[in-house]
């Protein structure tokens, strides 16, 4: 009988995410599985190689010192697509230098745009020739944000055509507020092998409330109603300091948006918008990480390049387990010299406590006295870390949207797994915590929303290497 031997990389994970298949084919397309094998690295290019890298941490190291933090993540994914609405240049200044920026550059030279780097957090975008209105599964999977090039592209062209989003995988993740919006504006929307398909004559402002309150819907909806006619107002809308960002930026560009910041925000449509030079804002969750950081080694750290108001929620919640905060300007000192005390932390939209730091605090709660309890109001599924933290030692219990945790002296170094993006960052919060030695693995997903991380920690002394596996 005659075979074919073909590659199968499963459907569900990323195609660089490490394990594949070889399948046999007979010559009536069967398909056998015969064997599974890792990917080898060169088997990709640079950037998209499977780098299976892990991190080593030396823990019980009290970190002390100052960390710069770096542009805002969750800005940045939304202003780049903005900026292929512009017919000029943009420049963008203080971003990141992370996994999810590079892959967005990826997207936009993919469609036409031309990015060029200044230095290593200034980026030219140039999209004054037009881009294609299509993006890919090939170049959009690895980044969840790609939702985004539905709105700016439907705004400029009023037609869109954009694979569904990647990215961080904890539970079901809908976009169908984004897509209502869209229909509201007067575009029909189809959804048909992974891509969405969103073109309209025209778009027309019109009221739209939303369910939920959704960041990517609401950023979603202002980008394309700035160039929609007349006057589009989002009531409940979502007030999270990046939603404030993208908005501050469309402005720099040409359009009117009010109200960003607020539950109703007012968009009067603009026919064209033009290149602009804008600065990202700080990253509150970063932030929120070293100062949690510094709590959970005892630590004095002096949080540096922020915004203090963005961070009171955690602000409040450290101080109230004992955590000495001092805000300054455009920093915070965060100093852990007494006996931690637990606390009850519920997750909600801006100004509410970050989901985005539920699993770092969830860290931090693991070692202080007495039980916790963590209410996650977000996400339907946001504890799966949790397996990964008792591998450490926590005591957790879950029920539903609720985890009790029983702190203990100190957690106990073992091999853990970087589940996502946040929950990376609450493994490598444990492990400056625990006795002995942590190794994290799945290390891209912390690369993709934490800059230099290793090094960072390690200038305030913690002893953390990376290594390839
Ligand atoms: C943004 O995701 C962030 N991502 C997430 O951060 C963050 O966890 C989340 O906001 C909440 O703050 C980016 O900004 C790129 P949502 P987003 O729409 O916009 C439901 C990180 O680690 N919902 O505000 O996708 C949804 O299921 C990432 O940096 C719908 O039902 O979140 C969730 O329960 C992870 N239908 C809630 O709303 C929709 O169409 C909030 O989601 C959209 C959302």
């Amino acid at each position: 009988m005659k075979f074919d031997v073909c590659i199968f990389v499963p459907k569900e994970q990323p195609y660089n995410r490490g394990m594949a298949s070889v399948l046999q084919c007979d010559t009536k397309r069967k398909a056998k599985k015969t064997m599974d094998f890792e990917i080898p690295r060169r088997f990709f290019g640079r950037n998209e190689c499977c780098i299976m890298e892990k991190l080593i941490i030396q823990g019980r190291r009290r970190l002390v010192g100052e960390v710069t933090i770096s542009g805002a993540k969750n800005a940045a994914v939304a202003v780049i697509p903005a900026a292929i609405m512009a017919e000029g240049t943009s420049t963008l200044e203080n971003l990141p230098a992370i996994e999810d920026v590079r892959s967005l550059c990826h997207t936009i030279e993919k469609l036409g745009g031309i990015c060029t780097y200044t230095d290593e957090h200034t980026l030219k975008i140039d999209c004054s020739n037009g881009t294609k209105h299509c993006a890919t599964f090939e170049e959009v999977q690895k980044i969840r944000a790609s939702y985004y090039f539905l709105g700016a592209l439907l705004g400029r062209y009023k037609k869109a055509e954009v694979a569904l989003p990647g990215g961080c995988n904890f539970g079901v993740r809908p976009i169908d507020l984004h897509l209502k919006g869209f229909r509201a504006l007067g575009a029909t929307v189809e959804e048909c092998d992974g891509m969405v398909r969103a073109y309209a004559e025209r778009l027309i402002g019109t009221s739209i409330y939303m369910d939920q309150v959704s960041v990517g819907a609401t950023i979603n909806i202002m980008l394309a109603a700035c160039m929609a006619e007349g006057i589009t107002t989002i009531e409940n809308a979502a007030k999270e300091p990046h939603v404030v960002d993208t908005a501050n930026y469309l402005n720099m560009m040409g359009a009117n948006i009010k109200g960003a910041g607020t539950d109703v925000i007012r968009i009067y449509g603009v026919e064209k918008l033009h290149g602009a030079q804008y600065t990202i804002i700080p990253d509150q969750i970063e932030a929120g990480t070293y100062m949690i950081a510094a709590a959970i080694t005892g630590g004095d750290v002096l949080v540096r390049n922020i915004i203090p108001k963005h961070m009171d929620s955690l602000s409040a919640k450290l101080d109230e387990m004992n955590v000495t905060i001092e805000e300054h300007d455009d920093s915070i000192r965060v100093t852990a010299n007494k006996p931690l005390q637990c606390a009850n932390v519920k997750t909600m939209s801006y100004p509410g406590f970050p989901t985005d730091l539920q699993p770092q605090i969830a860290a931090l709660l693991g070692v202080c006295k007495g039980k916790s309890v963590i209410t996650e109001n977000v996400w339907e599924n946001r504890y799966q870390y949790m397996d990964e933290l008792r591998k450490l030692g926590a005591q957790v219990e879950i029920d539903g949207r609720q985890a009790w945790i029983t702190g203990i002296p100190h957690f106990v170094g073992s091999c853990v797994c970087a589940t996502d993006l946040r929950a990376g960052a609450a493994m490598i919060l444990a492990g400056l915590a625990a006795e002995g030695e942590t190794i994290i693995e799945n290390v891209k997903y912390i690369d993709r929303g934490y800059e230099n991380v290793e090094h960072k920690f390690n200038a305030l002394g913690a002893d953390i290497t990376r290594v390839d596996e």
